[in-house]
């Protein structure tokens, strides 16, 4: 017979609070049998809410997701771990999230566990024609994130993307038809500032740029606010900078500190005060189809990214 669980157990296991299993016990998602004051789930239904991992869409509310891009044009800066990890730490907080996977590299989407060779269809085909409704397209993992994964068949969308017009906006009104459903959506950006970055700018209500604390990163921010600064004046005049988020930071070294502080003396009030340091267990997290924080929730990372998470939602 089925072991019988009680809300705080299932909540662990869905990597949850307790109040979202409440919510999924009057949605119908869970079943469970009041005792007291509280439930006993059986642990089959809650393996088969695991395997499933329906999206956490849910109907439309009066409250629209903030939607964040996460831009640098520099490769292996951290982008896709920051999206996919504040991503997570954001959920925890009990917000719905959907991450929408921009790269066609589709990195975001494989760390998050999602079988992309797989995939038939992809934010590709509701960036190509308008009439797709994005909604199946999501996927629902375990992590308890909602993803709009991406294909290598992107990577034509960028080229496909010139000849369409209002080109800049096509992303905004996929993004737009989403808002209500999220509390966040966060956008992992390619590494350039082409097309498809453009068009995340162009969606996103705020930009937070994640920078490795050596020499040659930063040199690149210049152009990257430049960029910003384009786009604020002919696409989206409302966008601003949530912060520059320093990454895989060696505090062993001068020159990593060094970095730092001209980072914060140069952009002063734009670089966050979390920094999120280097360490080889956030390399080995997505290999094991985990997020840190369910990798190794006492970890230095883990909790910066929590912390970052409180800074982003306080922007809401
Ligand atoms: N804090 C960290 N400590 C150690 N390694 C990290 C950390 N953050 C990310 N990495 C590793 O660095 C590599 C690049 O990270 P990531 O893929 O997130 O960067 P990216 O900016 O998305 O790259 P790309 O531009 O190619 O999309 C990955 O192997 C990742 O696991
Ligand atoms: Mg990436």
């Amino acid at each position: 017979m089925d072991r019988l669980l009680s809300t705080k157990q299932v909540a662990d296991r869905l990597g949850v609070d307790t109040k979202t299993v409440l919510r999924y016990l009057r949605q119908g998602k869970l079943k469970g049998s009041r005792i007291g004051r509280d439930y006993r789930i059986a642990e089959g239904a809650v393996a088969t809410l695991l395997s499933t991992a329906a999206p956490t869409a849910e109907p439309a509310t009066a409250t629209a997701a903030l939607v964040t891009a996460v831009v640098n044009q520099k490769g292996g800066v951290g982008k896709t771990t920051t999206t996919f990890n504040l991503g997570v730490a954001l959920q925890r907080l009990g917000r719905r999230i959907l991450l929408i996977d921009l790269d066609p590299q589709a990195s975001l989407s494989a760390s998050a566990g999602i079988p992309v060779a797989q995939l038939t269809a992809s934010v590709y085909q509701a960036l190509l024609d308008e009439a797709t409704d994005p909604l199946p397209l999501i996927h629902g993992t375990t992590s308890g994130v909602d993803v709009l994964p991406a294909t290598i068949d992107l990577a034509a969308a960028e080229v496909e993307l010139v000849n369409m017009t209002l080109r800049e906006l096509v992303l905004r009104d996929v993004v737009d038809k989403l808002r209500p459903r999220y509390d966040h959506i966060l956008i992992d950006c390619p590494p350039s500032l082409g097309l498809l970055t453009v068009n995340a700018l162009a969606a996103a209500d705020q930009v937070l740029i994640p920078l490795q604390c050596e020499y040659l990163a930063t040199r690149g921010l210049t152009l990257l606010l430049r960029t910003l600064t384009k786009v604020q004046g002919r696409l989206n005049r409302n966008l601003r900078i949530a912060g520059i988020l320093p990454t895989m930071f060696d505090g062993r070294t001068t020159h990593a500190n060094e970095i730092l502080a001209e980072l914060r003396a140069n952009f002063p009030g734009q670089v966050f005060d979390v920094v999120i340091k280097e360490s080889v267990r956030v390399k080995e997290s997505p290999a094991a189809g985990l997020s840190i924080l369910d990798y190794d929730g006492n970890h230095d990372v883990a909790r910066a990214y929590i912390q970052l998470a409180t800074e982003v939602d306080h922007g809401r």
